[in-house]
């Protein structure tokens, strides 16, 4: 066996070359994520030439850097953003103190666990997502998808970094585990419910990296702010690229909505079927994909009370979203939260002790984060001179974690009887026929400048390349 210069194999700013037993650690992994991604990576893509961004440093040029690469040969890289001196704990019990720059032992286990589960969601979308670039409506969007697709690796990475670098023996084996489980499996699947729906569809995959790696952000965003140093400084760089990721989810829609809108001038009619007809999504559709995409991932900031998010807080692991941006004492001993239960089968507002509300504020902080989206959606469609408009179902529509699990709730937010419910489920969820006609229109549109008819072409290529830019090139 010929041995690999990990240190320089591995673009870091982590010092690898300095460390031997992390080296040691990667040669075991390193192949066995290679092969992972052999195996549950894009299908069908590994001998393609794909124009990447490839993160070489943390520092603004360095960050992105673009070039074709083979999508197994992808540099994958192991960086933090430069250290904050004598930064301090910022909230909890520990605030003013120094933060941790090794594991302490009393929070080493709900560490670790913090850790699996961010890091078992990277690998879990790129499964998820695996199929699509079957059905690329077009060489941007497939670059896009590729590109979304090695950066939740490099966050693979980043998360198996800590766990090897500070977590020993149960690290590695943690790291084995997160290239074991798989997306959906009945046996061994992801850890979270999300994670384990199928992304059939390019609106899907859209909505996904709207809304799915918008809860990324926010998770990432509450990491950032931990007392553990090397997790703080390890998501604040995956910020980063979480950026683009919700972008194309963004763009994305709104390129449908636009493409959809013209449709409908063009025929003057918003008739669903004759939209269809005529090859694009349906306004109505687009709302239902919505309405699933939102709930399920409103469902991933867990439990609206949790003793577990109070705990995480107050001994200084997560806190909040743009925690120093609050002018409160980040300690919450005696801050109360409004959070919605149910009463006598109405909803009511009800207030909690603030720590057990945590996963509340951090679900409340993206919701209103999600709805600036849906506005410049509705734009499009109003710069179009068409009267629908889009909305957020209510936070208690189609939920199944939490107070909300199991009870019926109309996407305007009253709650209804199980008759109402199956009579409207087919106009709030998307349907078997939603996804089938969907899936329908899904054929794969490669050539440079070419896009599929349900699909508007982007304001402006990658990099300031041009949109017919050539940006997979096929072997
Ligand atoms: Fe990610
Ligand atoms: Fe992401």
């Amino acid at each position: 066996m010929t041995s690999i210069d990990y240190s320089e194999k591995i673009p870091n700013n982590v010092n690898l070359a300095g460390d031997r037993t992390l080296q040691r650690a990667l040669e075991q992994w390193q192949p066995n994520f290679i092969s992972w991604w052999k195996d549950m990576g894009p299908e069908g893509s590994q001998a393609f030439d794909v124009y990447l961004r490839t993160a070489v440093s943390v520092d603004p040029g360095g960050w992105a850097h673009f070039d074709y690469v083979k999508m197994p040969e992808y540099r994958w890289g192991i960086f933090m953003s430069p250290a904050q001196q004598d930064r301090q704990i910022q909230f909890g019990e520990h605030k003013g103190q120094p933060a941790w720059q090794e594991v302490p032992g009393e929070h080493r286990a709900n560490l670790r666990r913090i850790i699996v589960t961010q890091g078992d969601t990277e690998p879990a979308s790129v499964e998820q997502q695996r199929h699509l670039g079957l059905t690329a409506p077009s060489s941007y969007d497939l670059r896009n998808l590729f590109q979304v697709n090695v950066e939740e690796g490099r966050h693979l990475w980043a998360m198996v970094y800590l766990l090897q670098r500070y977590f020993g023996r149960d690290g590695r084996e943690e790291a084995e585990a997160l290239l074991g489980r798989r997306s959906g499996d009945q046996d061994n699947p992801r850890i979270l419910g999300a994670f384990n729906e199928r992304t059939p569809d390019w609106l899907a995959f859209f909505m996904f990296t709207y809304f799915t790696d918008r809860d990324g952000k926010f998770q990432l965003s509450a990491l950032a702010e931990s007392g553990f140093d090397p997790l703080a400084r390890t998501t604040k760089f995956m910020l980063t690229e979480e950026a683009h990721h919700m972008f194309v989810g963004e763009s994305g829609v709104s390129r449908v909505i636009q493409r959809t809108c013209a449709v409908m001038n063009q025929l003057k009619t918003d008739d669903p079927q004759k939209l269809r007809a005529a090859g694009v999504i349906d306004l109505e559709t687009v709302q239902r994909y919505l309405n699933f995409h939102y709930s399920v991932t409103l469902d991933l900031f867990g439990a609206d009370q949790s003793s577990n998010a109070a705990m995480f807080y107050s001994a200084g692991l997560k806190g909040r979203f743009e925690e120093n941006k609050r002018s409160d004492d980040h300690q919450l001993k005696d801050a109360s939260y409004k959070i919605l239960g149910v009463d006598g089968g109405a909803l009511v507002e009800r207030e909690v002790p603030m720590l057990n509300a945590l996963n509340e504020v951090l679900r409340d902080d993206f919701i209103k984060d999600s709805i600036g989206g849906v506005s410049r959606w509705n734009k499009v469609i109003e710069k179009a001179g068409i009267p629908f408009r889009l909305a957020v179902p209510h936070k208690a529509f189609n939920r199944q974690i939490g107070t909300f699990a199991g009870l019926k709730v109309s996407p305007d937010g009253r709650v209804v009887g199980q008759e109402e419910w199956q009579r409207n489920q087919s106009v709030w969820l998307p349907t078997a026929e939603d996804r089938a006609f969907v899936a329908s229109l899904m054929g794969r549109v490669v050539e440079p400048g070419k896009f599929a008819n349900w699909i508007a072409p982007p304001p402006m290529g990658i990099n300031k390349q041009p949109i017919e830019f050539e940006y997979v090139r096929f072997n």
